[in-house]
């Protein structure tokens, strides 16, 4: 006999998401990520949090991760995010994602986890080398979203397998301590044409804060120069842009590049076709360029007034964490009873 279908969880919609500060910043982060974050805190109960537990699941220097950390925060204000419509904070300032990641670490499966493509990517051939919270890593990213029992979770595509662990993890856990409804089953929100930025050398590899080329990605602190420079000796091919999206298919640089210009630009592929169909890239980099340099100038200008002011910036991540904690304590609480903890 199969099991009925468990209820449909009943909270209240919520958005949560996050970035580890282990590196720069680019445009895939921002275009995957961060504009979707500011849209989003309009219609919806929202948490965005700066990943620094992750961020040391590989080495981070002591001395640098507090300024990399925010770094993230001054990029969140300076992509829209306001904290007074988004709860805006560091995760290690909110203990209860691990309390509740531990009894995740007892809920997900080894074979659950040996799936999943990031870890094997990142540990490459010499896993035993690698420290077990980076194998551990999605079952903590799990905690982070359902600790606050969020139900959309923006993201770019790469994130997409760890989200529906997140479900299985959901899921099992209401079913083995008979609390059908208690985490809801989240969705990723991937859509549109920033979702899945490729390397500006290689239409084939993701744009990564890890790939040794500084050429391959856009940091959101480059200047106008650094921006127009790597745009014109981003990797092409000598034809001119095509009519139909069907014939950008084989082309993967070139792919790339209008779906940026269409990220950027708020509009779609096609669109961005329908305007420069025939152009070749000798006159369409350029324009990219331009419209790079505009949107992503004041982002930096903005980010770099927020990182000026550190003592505003922590007083802001301080009452964000304080916030975040008034939600989370109770899922952990509740949580701990239904595993049957002693004075839970
Ligand atoms: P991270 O720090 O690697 O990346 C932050 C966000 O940027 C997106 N992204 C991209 N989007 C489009 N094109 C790209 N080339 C590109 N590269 C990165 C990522 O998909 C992500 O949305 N595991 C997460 C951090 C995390 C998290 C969470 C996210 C921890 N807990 C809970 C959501 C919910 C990560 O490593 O992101």
């Amino acid at each position: 006999m199969t099991d009925p279908a468990p209820a449909p969880f009943q909270g209240q919609p919520r958005v949560l998401s996050g970035v580890q500060p282990s590196g720069a910043l680019h445009l895939g982060n921002y275009l995957g990520a961060l504009v979707k974050f500011a849209r989003l805190q309009a219609d919806y109960e929202t948490f965005i949090f700066v990943a620094d537990m992750h961020a040391i699941t590989v080495w981070q220097e002591p001395a640098k991760l507090a300024a990399q950390t925010r770094e993230i925060a001054a990029a969140y204000l300076a992509a829209g995010l306001d904290p007074a419509r988004a709860t805006i904070f560091p995760q290690s300032m909110v203990p209860e994602h691990v309390e509740l990641a531990w009894i995740f670490n007892c809920v997900a499966r080894l074979g659950w986890l040996d799936r999943m493509t990031q870890f094997k990517d990142k540990a490459g051939k010499h896993k035993e080398r690698e420290s077990v919270g980076l194998y551990t890593y999605p079952v903590l990213q799990a905690a982070d979203i359902l600790v606050y029992r969020a139900t959309h979770v923006p993201v770019g595509e790469d994130q997409r397998q760890h989200l529906e662990l997140t479900r299985d993890i959901a899921a099992k856990f209401n079913h083995d301590f008979d609390a059908p409804s208690f985490f809801p089953l989240p969705d990723a929100l991937t859509e549109g044409p920033g979702a899945r930025v490729m390397s500006l050398r290689d239409g084939s590899a993701k744009m990564s804060k890890s790939d040794p080329s500084d050429y391959s990605r856009i940091n959101l602190t480059d200047d106008a120069d650094a921006i127009s420079q790597k745009i014109r000796k981003a990797r092409t091919d000598p034809e001119p842009l095509p009519e139909t999206m069907e014939a950008l298919k084989a082309r993967p640089e070139a792919e790339n590049l209008v779906a940026i210009y269409a990220a950027l630009a708020e509009t779609t592929p096609a669109a961005v076709l329908e305007e420069f169909a025939g152009l070749g890239f000798g006159a369409f980099k350029p324009k990219l360029a331009d419209l790079a340099v505009a949107v992503l100038s004041p982002v930096s200008a903005r980010m770099r007034g927020f990182l000026s002011d550190t003592g505003e910036l922590d007083r802001i991540l301080k009452a964000g964490a304080a916030r975040a904690r008034e939600v989370a304590a109770p899922t952990v609480a509740e949580a701990k009873r239904l595993v049957g903890f002693l004075g839970a």
